[in-house]
């Protein structure tokens, strides 16, 4: 996307898009080219689009004009909303009046970076197999200053969200452990990141015996996948991602796993907030670490109460196959450790409970450090994204007792599942070691398409840190 080559509204040869602040109205200088009064005309509520016709008194066929509301109510989130509900009516080449969109908090340079990283985010189209991608319609940016970099900035951030919908709406046929290395080697190699893949042997010499588990009924190979983005000296955090390509639930079988696809996101989340800290040359230090494998059933399967050593030392009953995701993170977690992370988030799509407290708008959230949850609060403030804090509690890991084992991978009894799952994990995280858990089985697929969210989260997050 690019800046109009324009000066003035009215040399416009394409279709405008024309905010409208209630309490504002339109501007005189649009009223005074067309012989009506505008004002008396749009009507266009919150949200919503109304087409006007220029009727040969502009060069351009019509205006669309958008419902910003109230400018005193307005803030980047609202603005969010709106850019994201209107974009279905851009069906042609236009060019986006940026100029109108600031109001007293959001500058025109900010409402810029919320348009366009909106309208390619929520013009994204899912790929389907056998057709070719819609393309984005293009659209122009009008501002009276120069916001050609806003454009790029929020472009990279747009692309990079983008790309982890790419790769989780892939279906688990098509994007398999292997595919998801070559896509991370490509990410890495573009941005010059360093790269390092352990795979089942190497993951054997070191005694990853938890995420091999998962692994032991796949056709396909296990990778710990780490990516290095360093830029600045702050503290080293990681990212660690639950890349499960397909999780069928083992020998604990799921009644339906349509959707299980979907059991990526958290490690495509990782590596797309890595491209978008690259691709932005963000001042941070990331360490993503992406635990990647499938959860399948053959003869060689892990089965119900098996016991497993993991990368820590710990060993694992695993009670329930289909409590998988913490068994991959586990040791992703305790690997990110021996790198010498001592910020370490996980991000997964780890518990229905999680969905079924939740549901699909807020992430849960858990932390054993109440300053770095600041901090994560503070960087969903600035991706306006939403999520809320769950307890973390030793009544919890009572409940993962077992007899043959340090641990074991599920409760008995089907309750607090977000927590419990959390609080499993919490036993790999070292005492100084602060540490954030994001379930995102709720937010990262609604009703079959990926969202990408969290993305901009873990990366305001890795710069504030
Ligand atoms: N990947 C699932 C969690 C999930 C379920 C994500 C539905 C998205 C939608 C995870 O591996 C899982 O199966 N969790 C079990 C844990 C249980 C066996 C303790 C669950 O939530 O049912
Ligand atoms: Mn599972
Ligand atoms: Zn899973």
């Amino acid at each position: 996307m690019r800046q109009a080559n324009i000066t003035k509204i009215k040399d416009a040869t394409k279709n405008i898009i024309f905010p409208v602040y209630s309490d504002v109205g339109v501007c005189q200088g649009l009223v005074k080219h067309m012989e009506f009064d505008l004002n008396k005309i749009v009507k266009v509520k919150f949200k919503e689009v109304q087409e006007v016709y220029t009727l040969g008194k502009m060069n351009f066929d019509k205006i669309l004009f958008i419902g910003m509301g109230d400018s005193k109510k307005m803030t980047s989130a609202r603005m969010r909303e709106v850019f994201k509900a209107i974009t279905p009516a851009i069906k042609e080449e236009s060019i986006f009046v940026a100029h109108h969109a600031g109001c007293e908090t959001i500058d025109v340079k900010q409402a810029t970076r919320l348009f366009v990283e909106s309208f390619l985010t929520s013009s994204y189209e899912e790929r389907k197999a056998g057709h070719e991608t819609k393309k984005h319609i293009p659209v122009e940016i009008f501002a009276k200053e120069d916001v050609q970099e806003d454009i790029e900035i929020a472009e990279s951030i747009a692309l990079a969200i983008n790309h982890a919908r790419v790769w989780q709406d892939a279906p688990a046929n098509k994007m398999v452990s292997t595919t998801f290395l070559e896509e991370a080697k490509m990410v890495a190699k573009r941005y010059k990141m360093e790269f390092q893949k352990l795979d089942n042997d190497k993951l054997e010499e070191m005694g990853a015996g938890a995420i091999l588990g998962v692994n032991q009924g796949s056709g396909y190979p296990a990778y710990i996948i780490t990516l290095h983005y360093k830029n600045g000296n702050g503290p080293l955090i990681a990212l660690v991602g639950k890349g499960l390509m397909f999780d069928s639930g083992g020998y604990n079988i799921k009644s339906n796993s349509l959707g299980m696809k979907y059991d990526m996101c958290g490690a495509a989340d990782v590596l797309a907030t890595l491209e978008l800290l690259a691709s932005t040359k963000a001042q941070a230090n990331v360490l993503g670490v992406l635990c990647v494998t499938d959860n399948m059933v053959n003869e060689q399967a892990i089965k119900p109460g098996d016991v497993i050593t993991s990368l820590s030392g710990k060993t694992i009953e695993v009670t329930n196959t289909d409590a998988e995701g913490r068994l991959a993170l586990c040791d992703g977690i305790t690997y990110a450790q021996l790198q010498g992370a001592k910020y370490v988030v996980d991000i997964a799509t780890l518990t229905g409970a999680c969905i079924r407290a939740l549901g699909h708008s807020y992430c849960g959230i858990f932390s054993n450090d109440d300053a770095f949850y600041q901090k994560c609060e503070l960087a969903l403030k600035l991706a306006d994204e939403k999520g809320w804090r769950l307890p973390l509690d030793e009544d919890y890991i009572k409940m993962l007792e077992s007899t043959s084992a340090d641990l074991k991978n599920c409760a008995s009894e089907p309750i607090a599942g977000a927590s419990v799952a959390a609080n499993f994990l919490q036993e790999f995280v070292d005492e100084e070691t602060k540490w954030i858990h994001l379930d995102i089985a709720g937010v990262s697929d609604i009703k079959g398409k990926s969202t990408g969210a969290m993305i901009r989260t873990m990366a305001e997050l890795a710069k504030i840190v």
